[in-house]
């Protein structure tokens, strides 16, 4: 078995041309921060440890990092001396480690667990494994001055020559090398270069100085696409989008109108799941095999199980969970709430911290009213119950089994199974009241218009 990773992930820029007062690595992207994007292509590798460099003033990023790994490490550089500098804040964190490292940038998104498998794969013939592409415009990027196999160096291009300048062949900044042998390079970098920096790229040469090899393993352009301003931001999300369309076509699901469809980075979609038009995926959902949402819903947090048609015009929010053949219909809002199998709950409703039981009918027009204004509280329905149109359902509150609650009803009291609860006022009809109503008004109107 090969030895188990650690991660090193570098988000600790400033990412001043984004012009935002939040931290690059927390832009979303698909749904979630820029950041999760690189440590899910790490997180397929199974990594050991996890050390993510964040800078100094870049409030809530620890957290992001915690949301996706709690178990990851994050240091802080203090000074932002350049990406040597920030690999080495990540050597205590990593003392006494063994097995190989995988630097990765915070801001670049889309390399492929395939292509760092590959990298580590490379280890064997090389001390250090660059990522290199072939660069459409080479412009900043980092120069790879190869001879056979042989990655002779690195030359940024702030420090290149014209002929250097004319080589195609670019440093992603994914470097694979021996987590120990990684540390003792870096501590060997110097800054005498034109942007006064410890650059990670100086290791290859070092490494060769010593008698070890550095090689180079490549990869396509579209994956080492970093994020720099608002611009390159947006054509990652279509880039993304476009693949995850793609995707979810190939894995058996009908999109009926794939370019409206956004999916966030971890939606999960089974076989022969039918989605239909301007369908917006937030994070964390999941679909079953054979359920299908209709269009123009939005969903987060959720997950529908087989059979359960959706929408169109619904909205799941965090906690809602559908089980099999759940009906949602339109102007749905369900946050927070366990809906058993086979329950209906068909047009212009909101069901908050709700449990519902199998089979039951949630009537148009029915809010759980679940908000006191300082605490939420919870409504809990049987199974096989009525609640009628236009219930306002008191949390917290429960109604029971095969009870059935009469339309326009305020429910503040516990509805035993199998009762009716009324909770309205009683109808009042007035025979001949209208015509005696309007004829007054008439005499009203008339008078005044004889002053
Ligand atoms: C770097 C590479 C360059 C490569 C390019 C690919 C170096 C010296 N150059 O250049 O060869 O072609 O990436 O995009 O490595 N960071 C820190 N702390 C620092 C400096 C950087 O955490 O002190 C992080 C940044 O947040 C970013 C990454 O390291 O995620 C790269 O830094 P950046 O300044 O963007 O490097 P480039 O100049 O683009
Ligand atoms: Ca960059």
């Amino acid at each position: 078995m090969p030895a188990a990773v650690s991660l090193i992930v570098l988000a600790a820029g400033q990412g001043t041309r984004m012009n935002s007062d939040l931290p690059k690595v927390l832009h979303p992207l698909a749904g979630v921060p820029l950041v999760h994007h690189a440590l899910q292509a790490g997180r397929m590798l199974e990594p050991e440890r996890t050390v993510v460099v964040i800078g100094p003033d870049a409030p809530g990023v620890a957290a992001a990092v915690h949301a996706f790994d709690e178990d990851a490490t994050v240091v802080v550089q203090a000074d932002r001396l350049g990406t040597a500098h920030a690999v080495l804040q990540a050597a205590p964190a990593l003392a006494g480690v063994t097995g190989p490292a995988l630097v990765l940038y915070g801001d670049t998104p889309f390399v492929r667990t395939e292509t760092l498998e590959a990298m580590l794969a490379a280890l064997s013939r090389h001390a250090v494994v660059v990522l290199g592409f072939e660069a459409a415009e080479p412009g900043r990027y980092g120069r790879l001055v190869v001879e056979g196999d042989e990655l002779t160096r690195i030359v940024e291009a702030k420090d290149a020559g014209a002929a250097e300048r004319a080589i195609t062949l670019c440093n992603s900044g994914v470097v694979a090398c021996d987590t120990a042998l990684l540390m003792d390079l870096c501590g060997q970098v110097g800054n005498s270069n034109a942007a006064g920096e410890y650059y990670l790229t100086d290791i290859p040469a070092l490494a060769r100085a010593r008698g070890l090899s550095a090689g180079v393993v490549r990869c396509a352009e579209a994956e080492t696409l970093g994020i720099n301003t608002r611009a390159e931001l947006s054509l990652a999300e279509a880039a993304f989008q476009a693949r995850a369309r793609a995707m979810a076509l190939e894995d058996g699901v009908t999109l009926t109108a794939p370019e409206t469809v956004f999916f966030a980075l971890d939606t999960v979609i089974g076989r022969d799941a039918v989605i239909g038009p301007a369908v917006i995926f937030g994070p964390g959902v999941t679909i079953e095999s054979g359920a299908e949402v209709k269009g123009f819903c939005h969903l987060e947090g959720c997950h529908i199980s087989r059979g359960a048609v959706v929408g169109p015009f619904a909205r799941l929010r965090p906690g809602a969970e559908l089980a099999e053949d759940v009906h949602v219909g339109n102007f749905v809002e369900i946050k927070n709430s366990v809906l058993d199998q086979g329950v209906k709950v068909g047009h212009l409703t909101y069901l908050g911290d709700a449990t519902v039981g199998e089979h039951t009918n949630i009537g148009a027009g029915t809010v759980t009213c679940n908000y006191d204004g300082v605490m939420k509280h919870r409504t809990v329905i049987g199974r096989n119950a009525f609640i009628g149109s236009d219930t306002m359902l008191v949390a917290p509150v429960k109604v029971g089994d095969g009870a059935m609650t009469a339309s326009g009803s305020v429910v503040t009291m516990d509805v035993p199974p199998d009762a009716l609860a009324v909770g309205r006022a009683r109808q009042v009809n007035k025979a001949g009241f209208v015509a005696r109503f309007m004829d007054k008004l008439r005499a009203v109107k008339a008078a005044k218009k004889g002053q």
